[in-house]
C-alpha cells in the first residue's frame, strides 16, 4: 500500500532525499517530453538539419542536402557570408523597427522569400501546399518549383500568401506554354525562369542512391503532358535522366524574349552570377534577377553568390534605365546573412534547404517556424547594426575580411 509523504518523512532524511530526487527526475523527464519536438528545441536554422536527417529516408535527405561533385560551392556559399563583417552604427534610435518591404511591387513582411525546391512530398505528405501555408503565415512569397509533387492549382488553393512560379522550359514548347497558361490561371504573380540548369549538375549522392520518386509521387504539374514520371534510375540519378531527356538545353537569350511574349506575368531570371549576364538580362527587360548558383547543386567550384553580388549590383547601377530588382540565394541561414546580402545590393533573399528541414519536422508550422526564427535574427541584427528599416541597410555596414 502506498504510504503518504508524511509517513515517509518519518522514515528519515535519506529516504526523503531519495523521493525528492526521483520526483525531480520524473518532472524533468515529463517536461523534457513536452519539449521534445526538435522544432521547439531549435534555436536557429542550422539546428534543424540534424533532426530532419533523422526523420527523412536517406535518399530524400541526400537529395535535399547535397551539392554537385565535391560540394565546394555548397560550402562556399556559406563561407562567403563569414568572410564579411558588419561595421555597425550606434546611437541610431532603433527602438522601433520595420522589416517590411516590397519585391516586384509585392508587399512582404520581411525581405526573405522561399526559394523554389523540387519534390516537397519527400519531406511531408502535404508537400507544397503546406509550404505555401507556412510562407503565408510568415507574410512572404513562396516560389513554387516546376518540379513540385502538388499541382500548381492545388498549391494556390491552399496558399494564404503570394506564390510565384519557377519555370523550367521543356523541349516540348507546347507543353511549356500550356504550363505557363495554367500557372497564370491559377493565380501565380510572377514567373522565375531558371537559367543555370541546361543539364543537371552531377550530385554524386543522388547517383549513388539511384535517386527516384517513390511510388505515388510525380512531377505533378506535367502529368497531363505525359512528363509526370522520372525514368527508372538504374544507373544513376533519375532526375538527371529526366532533365536531359525533357528539358531544353539549347535555351538562349532569344528564348527569354519568347517567354516574355508568352506571359503577362513579370519575369525574373534565376541563376546569374556574372555582371555581363545581369546587364544582358536587364537589356531584355526582365523585372528581376536572382543571383544564384542553385545552392551549389549545378557547377561545382562556381563563385559563391555573395561574392557575385557586388559586381552585379555595380554593373546594373552604372547602366542607364530602370534596373531589375536583385535577389540572392545560397547559404542564407542567419539574420546577419540577410543583412549582408541587402547591404551589398539585394532587395531580398531566398532560402532553400532550411525550409525543407522545417517542412520535414512540422509541415506548414515547421516552415513558418523557420521563417520566424530568421525574422527574429534579422530584427536583432538590424537593431544592433543601427538600421531601423530595410532601407537603412546600406553598403557601408559591411566590410570584407582578408
Ligand atoms: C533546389 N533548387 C531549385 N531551383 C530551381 O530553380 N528549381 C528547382 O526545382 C530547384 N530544386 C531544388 C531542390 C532542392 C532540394 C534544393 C536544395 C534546391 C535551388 C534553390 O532554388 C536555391 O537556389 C537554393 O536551394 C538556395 O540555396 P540554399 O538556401 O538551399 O543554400
Amino acid at each position: 500500500m502506498a504510504r503518504s509523504i508524511l509517513e515517509l518523512r518519518g522514515l528519515g532524511k535519506e529516504v526523503w532525499r531519495g523521493i525528492e530526487a526521483a520526483d525531480y527526475v520524473r518532472t524533468e523527464r515529463e517536461s523534457w517530453n513536452d519539449r521534445m519536438s526538435p522544432l521547439d528545441e531549435a534555436v536557429n536554422l542550422l539546428d534543424l538539419e540534424e533532426p530532419a536527417r533523422r526523420v527523412l529516408p536517406r535518399m530524400a535527405y541526400d537529395y535535399y542536402a547535397s551539392g554537385a561533385a565535391d560540394e565546394i560551392t555548397l560550402r562556399d556559399n556559406r563561407a562567403a557570408f563569414d568572410r564579411r563583417r558588419i561595421a555597425y552604427r550606434v546611437l541610431a534610435g532603433v527602438g522601433e523597427r520595420d522589416l517590411a518591404t516590397t519585391v516586384l511591387g509585392e508587399r512582404v513582411a520581411m525581405p526573405v522569400l522561399i526559394a523554389p525546391t523540387a519534390f516537397h512530398k519527400l519531406a511531408h505528405p502535404e508537400g507544397e501546399a503546406a509550404t505555401a501555408r507556412g510562407a503565408g503565415a510568415a507574410g512572404t512569397v513562396m516560389v513554387l518549383s516546376t518540379l513540385s509533387n502538388t499541382p500548381v492549382e492545388e498549391v494556390l488553393a491552399a496558399a494564404t500568401g503570394p506564390v510565384w512560379f519557377q519555370l523550367y522550359v521543356y523541349r516540348d514548347r507546347g507543353a511549356t506554354r500550356a504550363l505557363v497558361e495554367r500557372v497564370e490561371a491559377a493565380g501565380c504573380r510572377a514567373l522565375v525562369l531558371t537559367v543555370d540548369a541546361p543539364l543537371l549538375g552531377r550530385r554524386e549522392r543522388d547517383v549513388r542512391n539511384r535517386f527516384h520518386l517513390p511510388d505515388g509521387l510525380a512531377v505533378a504539374n506535367l502529368l497531363a503532358e505525359g512528363y509526370g514520371a522520372l525514368p527508372a534510375a538504374e544507373t544513376g540519378s533519375g532526375l538527371a535522366g529526366y532533365v536531359s531527356d525533357l528539358l531544353d538545353p539549347n535555351l538562349t537569350w532569344d528564348d527569354l524574349d519568347w517567354l516574355a511574349a508568352t506571359t503577362k506575368l513579370p519575369l525574373l531570371v534565376k541563376g546569374i552570377v556574372r555582371p555581363d549576364d545581369a546587364v544582358r538580362a536587364a537589356e531584355h527587360g526582365v523585372a528581376g534577377i536572382v543571383v544564384s548558383n542553385h545552392g551549389g547543386r549545378q557547377l561545382d567550384t562556381s563563385i559563391a553568390t555573395l561574392d557575385a553580388l557586388p559586381p552585379i549590383a555595380g554593373a546594373l547601377a552604372r547602366r542607364p534605365g530602370p534596373a531589375p530588382e536583385l535577389l540572392l540565394d545560397g547559404g542564407v541561414r542567419r539574420g546577419t546573412d540577410v543583412l549582408k546580402a541587402l547591404a551589398l545590393g539585394a532587395r531580398a533573399v531566398l532560402v532553400g534547404r532550411p525550409v525543407l528541414w522545417g517542412l520535414a519536422l512540422g509541415g506548414a508550422e515547421g516552415v513558418a517556424r523557420v521563417l520566424a526564427m530568421l525574422r527574429t535574427e534579422l530584427d536583432l541584427a538590424m537593431a544592433l547594426a543601427g538600421a531601423r528599416t530595410v532601407g537603412g541597410i546600406t553598403p557601408d555596414l559591411v566590410v570584407a575580411t582578408a
